[in-house]
């Protein structure tokens, strides 16, 4: 291909993806709230212990949880790329079906020993969105397999 061509279509795809994410953004106060959630998500992710023992989620979910994790045991963990598209799944440790704010829950309640935010809390939805956002374009599948 030509190399004015090249920067053709470059110079498009980038305007085509400007379009959208302004589109999610500053025109859409609705895209702006989620853009948000997501954020505060990651960050939580990153550094929130919710008064534990001092582990966050990025303890054992590595890389955002965008990778394979480790668990204390030295147990390798799934990530959680398509978590969110795999949920309501089986819980062998809560021996019940559960949601995605349940494993999440379950996970700040065991993992990081906190106390876990009420159900539909800002700070358990940011975390959803986040996993939410990870989780953009996987199979959605419940019950099938983490990756
Ligand atoms: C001490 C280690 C540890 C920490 C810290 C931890 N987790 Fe987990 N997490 C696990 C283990 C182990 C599993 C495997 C399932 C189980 O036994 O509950 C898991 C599973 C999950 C799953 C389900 C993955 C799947 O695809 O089935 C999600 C979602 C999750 N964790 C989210 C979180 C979030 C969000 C946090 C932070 C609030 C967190 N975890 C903190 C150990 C941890």
């Amino acid at each position: 291909m030509p190399f004015q061509a090249v920067i053709t279509r470059f110079a498009v795809a980038a305007a085509m993806m400007l379009s959208v994410s302004v589109a999610a953004t500053a025109a859409d106060p609705a895209g702006e709230a989620l853009a948000q959630a997501v954020d505060k998500g990651a960050s939580l992710f990153a550094h929130e212990t919710f008064g534990g023992n001092g582990n966050t989620c990025e303890t054992c979910h590595v890389g955002g949880g965008k990778v394979p994790g480790m668990a204390p045991n030295g147990k390798t963990l799934p990530s959680l790329l398509n978590a969110a598209a795999i949920y309501p799944r089986f819980s062998r440790s809560a021996g019940q079906v559960v949601t995605l704010e349940g494993q999440i829950y379950q996970c700040i309640r065991g993992g990081l020993g906190g106390t876990p935010p009420a159900a539909g809390s800002p700070d358990l939805v940011a975390i959803a969105a986040y996993l939410g956002s990870i989780a953009q374009g996987q199979v959605v599948g419940i019950g099938t397999v983490p990756k």
